[in-house]
């Protein structure tokens, strides 16, 4: 199963990634999380890619492409996978077709989340993630059992520098502008399913289950 989560900063791509993960044993490929990890790290790529994260401005194309493509080659991905947060641009979309088509496979579906822009704000600027595990929480709708302390493996809850109410701003101007054409995209090739994204997640969940198994 091959599957693409479009969404809004904050639609909950990543949450719901990682349920797919559990129930179907196929992994997530978060272009973000693999920037985030090359910034910490400080490579040539995370330097490269910070002054953009920073700024909420998109990555080039050329330098996530090449990511993306080299990803889809691993051993765990022969059963599927999840991109999550790619692709973000028309070229971003149209370089993963022709990278598919050399490997003899196709997108299943891609899964649009929907959420409204005030909702998006709150989930954001209460977003806690933990630097050891990666679990997500938030403030108020998945708040820790002890504050700033990750439930399941102790380390310690961070926020995103990107999580900062301006860079939010222009984060969701930026998906207006650059990726939400991607839903006329995927809606004239046949493989769109658009879901409602608020809500518990797990109904949010069911809504994705039912999407991929009828
Ligand atoms: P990326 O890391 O992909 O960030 P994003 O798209 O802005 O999305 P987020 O990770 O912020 O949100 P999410 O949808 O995963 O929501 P989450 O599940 O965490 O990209 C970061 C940057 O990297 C970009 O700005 C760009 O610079 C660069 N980049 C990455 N990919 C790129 C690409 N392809 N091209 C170019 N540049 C690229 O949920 C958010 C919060 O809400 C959490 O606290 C969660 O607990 C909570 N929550 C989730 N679901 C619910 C719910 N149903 N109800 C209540 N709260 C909920
Ligand atoms: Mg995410």
């Amino acid at each position: 199963m091959n599957l693409i989560l479009l969404g809004p900063p904050g639609s909950g791509k990543g949450t719901q990634a990682k349920k797919i993960v559990e129930r179907y044993h196929i992994p997530q490929i978060s272009t973000g999380d693999i920037l985030r990890a090359a910034v910490k790290e400080q490579t040539p790529l995370g330097k490269e890619a910070k002054a953009y994260m920073d700024q909420g401005k998109l990555v080039p194309d050329e330098v996530v492409i090449g990511i993306v493509r080299d990803r889809l080659k691993a051993a765990d991905c022969k059963n599927g996978f999840i991109l999550d947060g790619f692709p973000r641009t028309v070229p971003q979309a149209e370089a993963l077709a022709a990278t598919l088509q050399t490997m003899n496979r196709t997108i299943d579906y891609v899964v649009s989340i929907d959420v409204n822009n005030e909702e998006l704000l709150k989930r954001l600027t209460g977003r806690r993630t933990c630097r050891g595990c990666g679990a997500m929480y938030h403030l108020i709708f998945d708040p820790p059992r002890k504050e700033g302390v990750c439930d399941r493996c102790g380390g310690e809850l961070y926020q995103r520098d990107d999580d900062k109410e301006e860079t939010i701003k222009e984060r969701l101007r930026v998906y207006d502008a650059q990726t939400a054409p991607l839903i006329a995209y995927y809606r004239d090739k046949g493989s769109l399913r658009t879901i409602d994204g608020v809500g518990a997640m797990e109904q949010i969940f069911q809504a994705i289950v039912k999407v991929v198994e009828g």
